[in-house]
């Protein structure tokens, strides 16, 4: 598809999100030709900074990732507008700023909204851009040229708290963009390793006739990390934190959505998404009475992580003393269809741990029957592991015989490293789904009713979780493997988690 002349609007322009991934992301689409002829970057904040100063912090920032010659040309295109988004007074300015911009750049009038900012101020902003009049269905207000103007809004996580506030951000985009204009990022889409799965499942044989409940015995989708809250404590610790919300909510259910569901018709992001809207449907929403037994929520405490001391989470800035707030969390869900049937997904997610991992691990049943008698203790269930960061690649366990004189049987790996395949490092996801946005690609974005269905499968436990506060937090050490509590949710099914 092609990608039109656009001015690309991004409000908090002075946070964190801008400087570490949207504008090096830009920069390396721009440095692959992969932006329109014309194009302008207008970045909005509260801040007051000159176009200069904000081009100079965002290079200081980078410290020395882009090419300084380059940088030049690149940050050409870059400016910056001083200005509240979210009160209505500030929006004669910022529309003015924006008009003025287009004509400069011969942009039209299309326009890609950013909403890198605190959820609180997204609906603001948004009712704010309709009141402007800056969403003109196709009319044409900046330029006189023949092609049809659009606009697109890209909304960041926290896409809501609970289902009623997921309902109600979702009427508050519908009133001023059509849904055909509306991205909900999750960055996880855009990650290499994950878009893959759509790729190793659907473009061969191999794999697909297997990938059900005949058999998989059960699946676990990771994602843990070393750092803590960096930073962002009072975000973390309000009611819209916690690693429930954070991680497996949101991250985690679109992975699992893309490892399980049925083959879509066509690879068409209408597809795509109506098959992974089935999962959501499908998943069993947990009973408020279960949750003890198929949810785990953990807290670090302060520990070590790679030989360096970490405080503890309740001494981070801006968290309560006694927060109740999950940094780690895990749950068991099972997917209600005749290919899920019966299948045990186990997702967890969690700061401050032993490892930085994310990866899907589907476990095989064992064989029918087993030929090596007096080696069947030993035998390990064959898996596949997707590591979609880092050591980015597929691989694949099973048995073989050892070398030598009888028959030792032992577990082997077949590896598919990434990065040793196509020697380049993967991409973090931003620049592939900004290339999505300026091509007006929505496959790797949320639908409404995705998003809206799929809050319902955690809620009863983020219910529970309110209701019963837990005395032994915090349960964890930080550099560990989280609370044992995880674990022993597993050795109640006869598993273990996938650790090494
Ligand atoms: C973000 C979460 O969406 O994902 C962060 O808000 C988390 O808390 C981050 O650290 C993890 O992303 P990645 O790409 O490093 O796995």
């Amino acid at each position: 598809k092609p990608r039109s002349n656009c001015l690309i609007v991004i409000f908090g322009a002075s946070g964190d999100l801008t400087k570490r991934k949207l504008i090096p992301a830009l920069y390396s689409l721009w440095d692959t030709n992969q932006l329109p002829a014309n194009f302008a970057i207008l970045g909005i904040a509260r801040t007051a900074y000159s176009d200069e100063k904000y081009r100079d912090e965002l290079y200081e920032f980078s410290e020395g990732s882009y090419d300084k010659a380059k940088w030049g040309e690149f940050s050409k295109h870059l400016y910056y507008h001083a200005g509240d988004s979210t009160a209505e007074a500030d929006w004669g300015d910022i529309k003015g700023y924006m008009c003025d911009l287009a004509k400069k750049h011969d942009l039209g009038d299309n326009r890609i909204f950013y909403l890198s900012v605190g959820p609180q101020f997204f609906e603001p902003i948004i009712t704010n851009i309709g009141k402007a009049e800056l969403v003109t269905e196709g009319r044409r207000f900046c330029s006189l040229s023949d092609d049809v103007p659009w606009q697109r809004i890209v909304v960041e996580k926290p896409f809501g708290s609970d289902p009623a506030s997921a309902v109600k951000l979702n009427q508050t985009l519908a009133a001023v963009f059509d849904e055909e204009s509306i991205y909900r990022i999750d960055h996880y889409l855009g990650k290499e390793l994950v878009q893959n799965l759509l790729v190793v499942r659907f473009a061969n044989s191999l794999f697909e006739p297997l990938w059900n409940r005949e058999y998989i015995d059960h699946v676990q989708i990771t994602a843990t990390e070393t750092v803590g809250v960096e930073g962002r404590g009072a975000y973390y610790d309000s009611p819209a934190g916690g690693a429930m919300r954070d991680m497996i909510q949101s991250h985690l259910l679109q992975v699992l959505s893309f490892m399980a569901m049925e083959p879509p018709v066509a690879f068409e992001a209408d597809d795509i998404r109506t098959e992974k809207n089935k999962i959501f449907k499908a998943l069993r929403i947990p009973k408020y009475d279960d949750v003890p037994q198929i949810a785990v929520r953990g807290q670090y405490g302060q520990g070590q992580i790679g030989g360096e001391p970490v405080i503890g989470y309740r001494d981070e800035k801006g968290v309560d003393e006694e927060s109740q707030t999950d940094t780690f969390a895990a749950l068991q869900l099972y997917i209600d269809t005749w290919r899920w049937g019966g299948v045990p997904f186990y997702l967890r997610s969690g700061k401050a741990m032993a490892e930085k991992k994310t990866e899907i691990v589907i476990y095989f049943k064992p064989t029918p029957h087993c030929l090596f008698k007096e080696q069947t203790k030993k035998l390990k269930a064959n898996q596949i592991i997707i590591n979609v960061h880092p050591n980015e690649g597929i691989r694949l366990r099973f048995e073989g015989k050892v070398p030598g004189l009888g028959m030792n049987i032992k577990d082997v790996v077949m590896d598919f490293d990434y990065i040793k395949q196509w020697q380049v490092k993967p991409s973090d996801g931003y620049a592939i789904l900004l290339n999505d946005v300026l091509r007006g690609d929505q496959m790797l974005f949320k639908h409404r009713d995705e998003i809206e269905i799929s809050w319902n499968a955690v809620q009863p436990v983020l219910d529970y979780w309110k209701d019963n506060p837990q005395d032994d937090l915090p349960n964890y050490n930080a550099g560990t493997w989280g609370p044992s509590a995880a674990d022993i949710m597993m050795a109640r099914d006869n598993r273990y988690w996938h650790n090494y």
